[in-house]
C-alpha cells in the first residue's frame, strides 16, 4: 500500500499552529495533516476550541487531505512513539510548547515537560523514524524563540551571534531545544530546523500577549502596565507571515552530507523570522487603541491616558528584541512584511466579532 504523505504538527490547536494547519489545507498537496495538542487551560481554552472549529470547517472543503486531530501530551513518550509509527510523518513541526517569559517564574515545571521532556521525546522519534532502514522523517522543524537572544547588546540580532546567557528559564529551554536538535543532527542524520520567532500577534492571538491582554484590561476598564516606561523595542510579527516563513522552511530540509571524517555534517540550521522593524512600545499603544476604537472594540471618548501606568522592567523581559532576518531572505526569499497597524486592524476586528 502506498505510503500517505503525511505531516505532523504539535501544538496544532495553539495560536501559530493553528494558522500553520489553516494555511496547509488551503494549500493542498498533503494526503494526511496530524495535529497534536494537549489542550491545556494556559489561556482561555475557548480559543483553542474556536481554532480547532475553524479548521474543522476548512478541512471539510479539502477531502483529498484528511485531518487528524489527536489530544495528548508530547510529554508523554509512548503517545509520541506511536503516533510516529501509526502515521509515518515525512515532515514534523514541533510547535508544542510551554510559551511566556513571565509564567516561566510562577510554573517553571511546565517548561521541563513541554519543552525539554517534550521535544525529548519528538526527537527520539524522529531518529526511531528510519530504524530498518525506513526513509523516515525528511524535516523537522521547530520553534525556537527572540528569548534566546536575553539581554544582549548588539541590534540586530543575528543567528550568528552568542546566546548563552538566557534571562529566563523560558529562554533556557528555548536554546536547549537548539542544542538537543544539533546533537541529534549530529548524531542520526536529522535533516533540522529551528525558527526563532519575534513576537508574534494576529487574529485568535495568545490573550497572555501584551496587545491581547491590554485590550482585556482597556475593556473592563483596568489599567495597563507599560513596563520599562515604554522605552521597549518590539519586533512584531504578523502571524501570516509568520506561517509563510514556516511553510517555505518546511519545503527546504537542510542537506544531508558526509564530512571528512566520514561522520554526517549535521543538517542543521536556524533562523530568524521577525518583521526587522522594532516598534516602541508607546507607539504600537497608539496605534492599538485607535484600531480599536475603529473596530468599535472601545468609544471613541475612550479615555486612554487614565488607564496607562508607566513602571519598571520585569525579571525577565528585554528592553529590545530585533531581527536581522537577512539569511531567511537570502535562502528562502522571503521577510515578514505586514505592517503593524494592519495587523492590529485585523486583530481588533476579529475580537469585536469574538467577545463583542
Ligand atoms: N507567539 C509568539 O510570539 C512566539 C514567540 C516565540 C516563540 N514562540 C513559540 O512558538 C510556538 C507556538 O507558540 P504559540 O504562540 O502558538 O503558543 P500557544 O500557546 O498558542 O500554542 C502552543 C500549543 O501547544 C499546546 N501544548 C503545550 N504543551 C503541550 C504538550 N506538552 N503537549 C501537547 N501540546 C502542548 C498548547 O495547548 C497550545 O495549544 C511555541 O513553541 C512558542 O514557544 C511563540
Amino acid at each position: 500500500m502506498e505510503q500517505k504523505r503525511t505531516v505532523l504538527v504539535t501544538g496544532a490547536a495553539g495560536f501559530i499552529g493553528a494558522n500553520l494547519v489553516l494555511r496547509l489545507l488551503k494549500d493542498g498537496g498533503w494526503d494526511r495533516i496530524i495535529g497534536v495538542d494537549s489542550l491545556n487551560d494556559y489561556y482561555d481554552v475557548r480559543i483553542k476550541a474556536y481554532r480547532l472549529d475553524r479548521i474543522a470547517s476548512e478541512a471539510a472543503g479539502h477531502p483529498d487531505t484528511e485531518w487528524v486531530f489527536v489530544r495528548g501530551n508530547i510529554a508523554d513518550k509512548d503517545l509520541v512513539m506511536s503516533l510516529f509509527v501509526q502515521y509515518r510523518p515525512a515532515v514534523v513541526v514541533n510547535l508544542a510548547a510551554q510559551a511566556g517569559v513571565r509564567y516561566s517564574i510562577s510554573h517553571p515545571d511546565a517548561y521541563i515537560e513541554s519543552n525539554l521532556v517534550g521535544f525529548f521525546n519528538i526527537l527520539e522519534a524522529c531518529r526511531r523514524s528510519y530504524d530498518g532502514g525506513a526513509s523516515g522523517v525528511e524535516h523537522l522543524v521547530y520553534a525556537s524563540s527572540s528569548s534566546v537572544y536575553g539581554s544582549n547588546a548588539k541590534v540586530p540580532y543575528s543567528t550568528e551571534d552568542k546566546v548563552d546567557n538566557p534571562v529566563s528559564l523560558y529562554a533556557a529551554t528555548k536554546k536547549s531545544n537548539e542544542l538537543m536538535a544539533h546533537a541529534y543532527s549530529k548524531l542520526y542524520d536529522i535533516p533540522s530546523t529551528g525558527l526563532r520567532f519575534f513576537t508574534v500577534y494576529g487574529p485568535a492571538g495568545r490573550p497572555d500577549m501584551a496587545y491581547f491582554s491590554f485590550t482585556d484590561k482597556l475593556r473592563a476598564g483596568e489599567p495597563i502596565k507599560i513596563f520599562n516606561y515604554g522605552q521597549c523595542l518590539r519586533d512584531f510579527t504578523y502571524v501570516d507571515d509568520i506561517v509563510e516563513g514556516l511553510v517555505r522552511v518546511m519545503a527546504r530540509a537542510p542537506e544531508r552530507r558526509t564530512g571528512p571524517d566520514g561522520l554526517p555534517v549535521p543538517p542543521y540550521a536556524v533562523y530568524n523570522i521577525g518583521n526587522s522593524h522594532p516598534e516602541n512600545l508607546l507607539e504600537f499603544v497608539d496605534i492599538l487603541q485607535q484600531e480599536l476604537v475603529a473596530a468599535g472594540v472601545l468609544p471613541a471618548d475612550y479615555d486612554f491616558e487614565a488607564h496607562k501606568e508607566l513602571v519598571p522592567m520585569q525579571a525577565g523581559d528585554v528592553p529590545v528584541t530585533y531581527a536581522d532576518t537577512s539569511a531567511l531572505e537570502r535562502e528562502f526569499g522571503f521577510r515578514p512584511s505586514t505592517p503593524l497597524r494592519e495587523g492590529l486592524r485585523r486583530f481588533a476586528r476579529w475580537y469585536k466579532d469574538f467577545y463583542l
